[in-house]
């Protein structure tokens, strides 16, 4: 890994969190995802399973968190699995964490083996009434890939048919979309990095440049501030291209009186920002170009003013879509009559502001949490509404993060400019 070592006690908060919503004499156990193939005799970049990441800190492939808070051994009420190291593996693919280190990382005290944990959980099993197992249950899923999570259900199911069985994801819905300070740290860390990242992009940009150049930039930039890489692909989209949302072709060349929709984040210590800024590519917004973008400022704002404990995410981001149907009549997107005669279900402010305004967000860009239900004080959003316009072939969007307070929410990202006048004179410098 590239970060500075963590603070163990993330984890360890973590897991005190996680014990103390389960059922008495329970167990849970979690699971590494699974390496996956390329096409040829290579694997993808290992991605970590975000529970297990949430518990333990543990990145290494093949490794299992078992809690069992009322297991009689109390050795073993909180056991972290690792492969054991060896030789030939560490010849092709390098050291392989230590019981110590792994100590370290997790808090965790007690290390088995992975080929000695079959005989050692089958006991813990029998004593416990209840077991956990894992499921990703993020409501953005969308494929039905059999992951390990699931496999091990079932095997679990076919080997314990009699146990009560829980679904760990419920209560890790729960917790994870509420950030402990520790973990506001390294989101934070991660945020920083990216200030600094697009404070040096506000410099590289020029009429001319190539959208991959930037790309290319924005990833040095943040290995050489130890960030991980990339949270998720980044998106250059210069001129019309930013009416794409997922735009990550990032091939085009960036015209002189374009604006560049950049939507980038970096990955620290397995935590994500999540930064969209809009920016001409000349270093002066036209006079249009600055309408559509204090319009879309505008309703950033508003969406920070209303984002707070209580609202539901459903209930909010239809307060922003009735603001955005007044900017837009205001900057002569839509007119009156279109608006009158809206359909209910597909508003007529949709046609230029099409995506969701916020999203949770922490190890995974799109997070843990629930849209339904109140916003709570200690989850992070993002906010990030956008106007795009096929008739003037323009984008823009603006995206900051968020912890939600008590009676409000902190913007993590209040130090990265965002108005015109900022951006202008950071670019002229
Ligand atoms: N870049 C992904 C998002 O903003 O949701
Ligand atoms: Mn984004
Ligand atoms: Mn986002």
């Amino acid at each position: 890994m590239k970060y500075l070592p963590l603070n163990p006690e993330i984890f360890i908060q973590n897991r005190k969190r996680f014990t103390e919503k389960m059922e008495k004499n329970a167990i849970a156990i979690f699971n590494s995802n699974d390496e996956l193939p390329t096409n040829a005799d290579q694997l993808h970049k290992f991605k970590q399973n975000s529970d297990l990441l949430w518990l333990s800190g543990i990145e290494q492939e093949d490794s299992m968190v078992i809690l069992y808070p009322d297991n009689p051994d109390e050795k073993f009420r909180e056991v972290l699995v690792l492969v054991r190291p060896n030789e030939l593996k560490e010849k092709w693919d390098g050291h392989r964490l230590r019981i110590s280190e792994a100590t370290a990382i997790s808090g965790i005290k007690t290390i088995v083996w992975l080929d000695s944990i079959e005989g050692m959980l089958q006991p813990w099993i029998h004593w416990a009434e209840i077991i956990y197992l894992n499921s990703n249950e993020n409501d953005r899923k969308s494929n039905w890939v059999p992951v390990r999570d699931y496999r091990y259900a079932e095997l679990m199911r076919q080997r314990f048919p009699l146990h009560q069985y829980r679904r760990s994801a419920k209560v890790m819905k729960e917790l994870r979309s509420i950030k402990t300070a520790l973990e506001i740290e390294v989101m934070q860390k991660a945020i920083d990095i990216t200030e600094n990242t697009f404070r040096s992009l506000m410099q590289f940009i020029k009429p001319g440049v190539m959208e991959y150049e930037i790309e290319a930039e924005i990833y040095r930039s943040f290995l050489s501030q130890r960030a991980s890489g990339p949270a998720y692909g980044s998106i250059i989209a210069s001129g019309d291209r930013a009416r794409t949302l997922h735009y990550v072709e990032n091939s085009r060349e960036c015209k002189d009186g374009e604006l560049i929709l950049m939507d980038f984040g970096a990955e620290y210590g397995n935590y994500c920002a999540d930064l969209t800024r809009t920016i001409p590519v000349n270093g002066k917004f036209g006079r249009r170009q600055k309408t559509v973008y204090n319009a879309c400022l505008h309703l950033h704002h508003y969406a920070a003013s209303i984002l707070k404990p209580g609202i539901s995410i459903i209930d909010y981001t239809k307060k922003v879509g009735e603001e955005a149907t007044q900017v837009f009549l205001k900057i002569g997107l839509l007119r009156k009559s279109e608006v009158k005669n809206e359909d209910p279900e597909n508003r007529a402010y949709a046609k230029y502001l099409y995506h969701g305004i916020s999203h949770h967000l922490g190890i995974d860009v799109h997070d843990l949490g629930t849209r339904t239900e109140p916003v709570k004080a200690g989850m992070v959003f993002t906010i990030e509404p956008g106007i795009y316009i096929e008739e003037e072939q323009m984008g823009v969007r603006i995206e900051n993060n968020f912890w939600i307070t008590r009676n409000g929410n902190k913007d993590l990202m209040k130090n990265i400019p965002i108005t015109v006048e900022e951006i202008e004179a950071y670019m002229k410098k």
